[in-house]
């Protein structure tokens, strides 16, 4: 086998490390895991949690990385290439489409939303969130910042997010090693500090408001952490659980198997994968665990909590959050390392998400890295004015639905069903020890094979019933929005098409060259 010598490669074991796990720490960390655990059983939401992390999360993660470098041997970096490898099928490269095309459809809106946190900092920073100290008028700054309010316009959104947009895109183009791995090298640190600043802040806050004895920091943990068992009776419960795992992990996205597409044949993928996801639960359990929910609590009792963790993560972050910091001496500053942490978790997060159309476009099509770069940026920049100017028509939430939900969980499920059955699990077993620092457990060969992809399918059953279903038949869209959430559909199926010809196009290239079979 002859290694390809051109594509890029990761600089040290350490910087691939702090790239994945940049990948998988995002705001899902610190908003949207919070938010979960206190609507789904508090503390008994951990136990489906853990075990969605054994089976599903830390498989899908080996998984990910030993095929991403298997097929970056080969010169893939991209999904449909990388997966052929692995079963070749007349279907195997369309269904690996799924893997350029979710991560796009995520970083169309995500890096809007992420623009908007660079906003914020700016605007904690410089005092212009301190002055305002009611629910009703963060919430009111939230609207009009977005453009959403009657006489209010986007062009100071606008304005950070084609800074946002600009930065994630020259880490692009200065590379896997100069940009990628540079960025999550002095990015994470600094996001863990930031991280661990506030939530030491937030621990040793106390009691807060006298006039309530029992609103305090350690009643706020119970609050999030005490366990409801009857909880676990749910199926909504499991299903939020293991949608999570997926989310938080970055894993069935396609991102990371681009990114272990750069390591050398030789690298280390099971003890690599374990310290990238480890890293992720650091953040999620202990920062994202111990700030947003537990404070909430400690300023506005019980019921606030409640209503705050029901009001969604962006509520939280946007509102509920600056709020509190108004209210906590030095909380400028703790407002603005917060936004700055969120906006750091963000970036790391979407440039993975674009990484894995620039290897297509590079890899596939033999183009230089900066010129594939240069062509993803305008077409990503022109999709990205969707969420931009039909916020307000439900384009986010369909991007996010069909992206980061249905996406993620097909993918992965696809992805583990061609390694260990169409692949076969011995080679699959001795592909992801390859050069391995330490050995998978071997009870860990069974989860692998049979249960990781059985609770795949019970998972994608029970959830396209529950939550599927009656997305797909747009229950409870309004009629006003009903034309938005159509034509957004049917734009998100040409982009679908408009990959997959590019796949095929690309595919008879190669063929056509004898490169691949
Ligand atoms: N894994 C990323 C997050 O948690 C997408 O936000």
């Amino acid at each position: 086998m002859t290694e390809v010598q051109s594509r890029p490669k990761w600089g040290t074991k350490l910087g691939i490390i702090l790239a994945v796990a940049g990948s998988a720490v995002g705001l899902g960390n610190f908003l949207r895991f919070p938010v979960q655990a206190a609507q789904n059983g508090g503390g008994a939401f951990l136990i489906p949690y853990f075990i969605s992390f054994i089976i599903l999360g830390i498989p899908l993660m080996w998984i990910e990385w030993a095929i991403g470098r298997h097929g970056g041997l080969f010169g893939h970096g991209s999904a449909p290439f990388i997966l052929n490898r692995l079963w070749k099928n007349r279907v195997t490269k369309y269904l690996g489409t799924i893997g350029i095309f979710g991560p796009v459809v995520i970083f169309i809106y995500y890096t809007y939303i992420e623009s908007w946190l660079l906003g914020y900092a700016f605007f904690a920073i410089t005092g212009k969130l301190l002055l305002i100290m009611t629910a009703p008028g963060m919430k009111d700054f939230l609207t009009v910042y977005q453009g959403l309010a009657p006489g209010s316009n986007v062009w100071t959104a606008y304005l950070f997010f084609v800074i946002t947009f600009g930065i994630n895109f020259y880490v692009l183009y200065r590379g896997v090693e100069g940009g990628i791995e540079l960025l999550s090298k002095i990015a994470m640190p600094i996001l863990f500090l930031f991280g661990l600043i506030i939530a030491l802040r937030v621990l040793t806050l106390g009691t807060p408001n006298p006039l309530h004895p029992d609103w305090n920091i350690v009643n706020g943990l119970g609050f999030l952490w005490n366990p409801d068992f009857s909880a676990l009776l749910n199926s909504k419960v499991w299903l939020a659980a293991a949608g999570q795992v997926f989310f938080t992990l970055s894993v069935g996205i396609g991102a990371i198997l681009t990114y272990a597409s750069y390591l050398k044949r030789g690298d280390d993928v099971v003890l690599s994968g374990l310290s990238a996801a480890s890293t992720n639960e650091m953040a999620e359990i202990v920062l994202g665990g111990s700030i947003v929910i537990p404070v909430a609590f400690a300023f506005l009792g019980p019921m606030g909590a409640t209503e705050a963790a029901g009001s969604g993560a962006f509520n939280l972050g946007f509102v509920t959050m600056p709020l509190i910091f108004n209210q906590i001496p030095l909380g400028q500053f703790l407002c603005f390392l917060w936004f700055g942490l969120l906006f750091l978790a963000g970036i790391t997060s979407s440039v993975s998400l674009a990484e894995p159309a620039v290897a297509f476009i590079s890899d596939e099509f033999s183009l230089d890295r900066k010129r594939a770069v240069k062509i993803l940026g305008v077409v990503l920049f022109l999709l990205c004015q969707l969420p931009i100017f039909f916020l307000g028509q439900g384009v986010v939430d369909e991007l996010d639905f069909w992206g980061g939900t249905f996406c993620l969980v097909l993918f992965g499920t696809i992805e583990v069903v061609i390694f260990v059955w169409f692949f076969g699990m011995e080679k699959a077993w001795e592909e992801m020890h390859y050069g391995a620092e330490m050995r998978i457990p071997g009870f860990y060969k069974p989860i692998i094979k049979y249960v990781t992809p059985l609770f795949l399918f019970f998972i994608l059953g029970f959830w396209f019933v529950q939550q599927g279903l009656p997305v797909i038949l747009m229950h409870g869209v309004s009629s006003s929005l009903m034309p938005y959430v159509v034509a957004t559909r049917l734009g998100l199926i040409t982009l679908f098409a408009a990959i997959a010809i590019l796949v095929r196009i690309a595919w008879k290239r190669k063929k056509a060259l004898g490169l691949v079979e």
